[in-house]
């Protein structure tokens, strides 16, 4: 499984990145958002392209295909691992087929239903996103699209992957990761969650004090 860190975050990316185990980056406006304050949104796309050196999603804000289309392409021109985010709509559709025959890689992003992503899929997406944590927040179980995703794309022989989102704690990226989702892309937060456990801080400490036991 592929872990994807969301997150605009240039100094999260690169603590995630010193770790050896992040594949690629996803972001929407929201957390580009967060970044705002003192740089431009080039400013802050341009450093987190250059530091990935895998997929970075960067979300189109257009609604109508033509202007995700043009969004898009001025995109696309800021480094070889641009993944173009475009919401499903029927104009995001459009736009995913168009982008598909230029070559650009789109993440179909605000999934909620297989079907959704079925559509996605097929008009040519590199990648769906169904967002587990929002619909677990309106008590739907959220993982049921992934693992039903993972069942419709393998009958159909679609090669577009599977990006779990919306990640909120440790347990989506277990039960992701039983399903057999290609990438889970998750807050820095969920990343530091999944490395610790108290028992292994506990059994670290006794070791060492044991140790200044031992003669050297
Ligand atoms: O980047 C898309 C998705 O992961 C957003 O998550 O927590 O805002 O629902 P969240």
């Amino acid at each position: 499984m592929k872990i994807f860190l969301d997150t605009a975050n240039i100094s999260e990316i690169k603590k995630a990145l010193d770790l050896g185990i992040l594949d690629g980056v996803t972001t929407n406006p929201t957390l580009i958002s967060k970044e705002a304050s003192h740089s431009t949104f080039n400013e802050i796309v341009s450093e987190i392209l250059k530091t990935v050196p895998g997929p970075v999603s960067l979300e189109v804000t257009s609604l109508d295909h033509k202007g995700m289309v043009d969004e898009a392409m001025q995109l696309a021109r800021l480094g070889d691992n641009v993944v173009i985010k475009v919401p499903i709509t029927a104009e995001g559709l459009k736009a995913m087929k168009m982008l598909k025959e230029q070559g650009i890689k789109t993440n179909a992003t605000l999934i909620f239903t297989s079907n959704q992503g079925l559509l996605a899929a097929k008009a040519g997406a590199s990648y769906v996103s169904p967002f587990v944590g929002r619909l677990d927040d309106i008590s739907e179980y959220g993982m049921k699209i992934v693992d039903d995703l993972k069942t419709i794309f393998r009958n159909y022989n679609f090669s577009t992957e599977i990006i779990v989102a919306s990640i909120r704690h440790p347990m989506h990226v277990y039960e992701a990761s039983l399903i057999g989702a290609d990438i889970v892309t998750m807050p820095y937060s969920v990343l530091e969650k999944i490395i610790t456990h108290p028992k292994t801080d506990e059994g670290i400490y006794k070791f060492l004090e044991d140790w200044k036991k031992v003669k050297h």
